[in-house]
């Protein structure tokens, strides 16, 4: 059985750390495809793991997502752009 992901927002880290990931990446995928967004949710509710995971998606890491809605969906996994972002204050890595 798989750990529970307490207090890890970075998508890869949930991956390569082998814990549990509810696929939301169908969600996603209708993301990138929409216009723009505004998220709003209380704390605890995901927030910054799926920026994390949009963030590794528009870095083209495929490796992360297999197994995935979106690794199904037909999704081109390739670098578009240089995503950034302030999770908790701290600067999502370009
Ligand atoms: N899709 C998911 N699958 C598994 N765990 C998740 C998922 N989304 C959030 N979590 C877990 O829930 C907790 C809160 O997520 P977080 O992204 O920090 O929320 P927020 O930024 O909205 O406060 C973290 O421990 C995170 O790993
Ligand atoms: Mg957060």
């Amino acid at each position: 059985m798989k750990d529970l992901p307490l207090d890890v927002y970075d998508f890869k880290e949930i991956i390569e750390g082998g814990h549990l990931y509810i696929d939301k990446t169908d969600l996603l995928f209708e993301l990138i495809r929409g216009k723009q967004r505004f998220l709003s949710r209380p704390r605890r509710f995901g927030k910054s793991l799926f920026l994390t995971t949009l963030a590794a998606i528009f870095r083209g890491q495929a490796e992360l997502f297999a197994g995935l809605k979106i690794a199904q969906s037909g999704y081109e996994f390739k670098i578009s752009g240089s995503p950034s972002g302030y999770v908790f204050g701290q600067l999502i890595s370009r």
